[in-house]
């Protein structure tokens, strides 16, 4: 059965940083609303907005008070309602994010279970008694820096929390907790959203014997919090085979509204990728490590090879989105970072799946610069050593004027960073060959050229380690992410250049053996 997303590409919005219609300085759903124009001209064909909800704010919405109310920071459910309405007459979908391993300590939930043991919502949350020693009931530490258990002086058991203290983990072995959350998917199916991101899939089912992490690499530094993360190999706290088992129900919720279901997934190798969308459960997954590697050419493909090779069915493909230092940054900085960013989307836009641009990816931008004395982020605010999601988060660059045209007057609850005219929207439409416009053409030519997505996928052999060629029925993808030309030589038949990710980007027929330039992925299609 085909479905909507096949073919389809997707746009991060992160809903604090995008546009602020109302002058408080903070992005609202009404900002959204009045760029659709812009994302409609750019030519994607989902947007998936982050967490809206009602929410204390100390992780930026993933710390969720209420499922079915919209934090009045960000406007109210007629301002969604208008921007679905609105959207949807342009063809644009809409996709939301549900955060389901933990609510915020503020919803209705956690204020009830703190009550006590006997309390009907007790069992929402995983509550356990302390260890021998009076101390946290196992090894297991939070992404955000510390244990991840909190003592409840009140009952004398603790609470697990996979990120902040305030954002308790939900249990979900309780069959009440799983009822809940049918019937959030349910609301905003029946409000018209056309899917959702599940945010950390991967964690929602814990070891029910609460079993430690075997530590596995030594800790130079223990004030880093991802340092300490990374230490332990995650086999009971993350990545149960029986999280599959929530997906399959979801998917079974949101069968009749056909809407997707994206999973946030980390799992503990590539092999297991494919385990979230199989059988019926997430119709696809992030697939987040090229999102977070420096320029590490021949890895980065040896990645994207392996985990195309491991599903047949969809990955959503990024190298950017809200959590990460920018790729442009990552991969070198200035028109380096740039040539190698459009690179590798050039040629993820070949490997199907659902892709996704995360707000000002397109524009080439690098990380936005913000003193310590403004950074928001509780990895950097809570923790010693944490490096923060800050800098990837400043709001969008759309015009010169105040804030670069994000808000009309207000102060942005980040400092706007400086940026260059050349970096905003309004200059960069300007410019046929502006990183606006090539990103605007690659989406145009995948349109175009729906073999390079549907086909099935033949890998070629290649050269050299930062080199590869996929064939796909009538097109090929090419990449050459090396410093060094390299000469390739093409399947029979006569070829057409239709997309290119460097300069002079005109449509041109080629020969083989074909001279890739350094750090430029090609598309082709044969000549007809
Ligand atoms: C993953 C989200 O992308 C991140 O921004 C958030 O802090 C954590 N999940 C916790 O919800």
């Amino acid at each position: 059965m085909s479905r909507w997303w096949q073919g389809a590409v997707g746009y991060e919005i992160y809903p604090r940083s995008f546009a602020d219609s109302n002058d408080d300085g903070v992005g609202d759903l009404e900002g959204i609303r009045q760029r659709l124009p812009y994302l409609d001209w750019l030519g994607v064909d989902a947007v998936w907005i982050g967490p809206f909800y009602d929410s204390p704010g100390l992780d930026h919405g993933y710390d969720v008070a209420d499922y079915r109310a919209v934090n009045p920071i960000h406007g109210d459910l007629v301002d969604f309602e208008n921007l679905i309405a609105d959207a949807h007459g342009r063809g644009i979908r809409v996709i939301v994010d549900i955060v389901p391993n933990h609510s915020s300590s503020q919803h209705f939930w956690f204020r009830e279970a703190q009550q006590g043991r006997s309390n009907p919502y007790r069992d929402y949350y995983i509550w356990r008694d302390p260890a021998a020693d009076g101390g946290p009931p196992n090894n297991w530490v939070s992404h955000f820096g510390g244990p991840a258990w909190t003592l409840d002086e009140a009952s004398g058991q603790y609470w697990c929390h996979l990120f902040l203290p305030e954002q308790p983990d939900l249990n979900w072995a309780n069959p009440a907790v799983l009822d809940e959350f049918d019937a959030i998917l349910r609301f905003w199916c029946d409000r018209g959203v056309d899917g959702f991101r599940v945010d950390v899939a991967h964690a929602l089912m814990k070891d029910p014997q609460l079993r430690d992490n075997p530590q596995q690499l030594p800790v130079a530094d223990p004030t880093n919090p991802k340092e300490v993360f990374d230490s332990f190999e995650h086999l009971y706290d993350l990545d149960q085979d029986s999280t599959v088992e929530i997906f399959k129900r979801w998917n079974k919720v949101v069968a009749p509204y056909d809407a997707v279901l994206i999973g946030e997934s980390h799992p503990r190798s590539i092999d297991r990728v494919a385990r979230y969308v199989r059988d019926e459960a997430l119709h696809t997954v992030f697939y987040l490590d090229p999102g977070r590697m420096g320029w590490a050419p021949g890895e980065i493909l040896d990645k994207l090879e392996a985990v195309h090779r491991s599903t047949d069915k969809g990955i959503s493909w990024i190298i950017d989105n809200h959590d990460e230092s920018r790729s442009v940054t990552r991969f070198g900085g200035g028109e380096a970072g740039r040539r190698r960013s459009l690179a590798v989307m050039t040629f993820m836009m070949a490997l199907g799946g659902f892709p996704f641009l995360w707000e000002g990816q397109e524009l080439g931008l690098v990380d936005g610069l913000i003193a310590d004395a403004h950074l928001e982020d509780p990895i950097a605010t809570r923790n010693e050593h944490g490096i923060g999601r800050d800098r990837t988060r400043t709001v969008m660059p759309w015009d010169t004027s105040h804030a670069n045209g994000f808000a009309p007057s207000a102060e942005p609850w980040l400092p706007a960073p400086p940026r260059h005219p050349e970096e905003t929207v309004e200059v960069q439409r300007q410019d046929e060959e502006s990183w606006l416009n090539r990103h605007r053409r690659l989406l145009a030519v995948r349109k175009a050229h729906p073999d390079l997505w549907s086909a099935p996928p033949e890998w070629l052999p290649s050269p050299a380690a930062a080199v590869r060629m996929l064939g796909r029925g009538s097109t090929l993808a090419l990449t050459n992410l090396d410093a060094v030309a390299h000469r390739v030589e093409l399947p029979a038949g006569s070829w057409h250049i239709f997309y290119q990710s460097g300069p002079a980007a005109a449509t041109r027929p080629v020969t083989s053996p074909f001279e890739m330039e350094p750090e430029t992925s090609y598309l082709l299609v044969t000549a007809i």
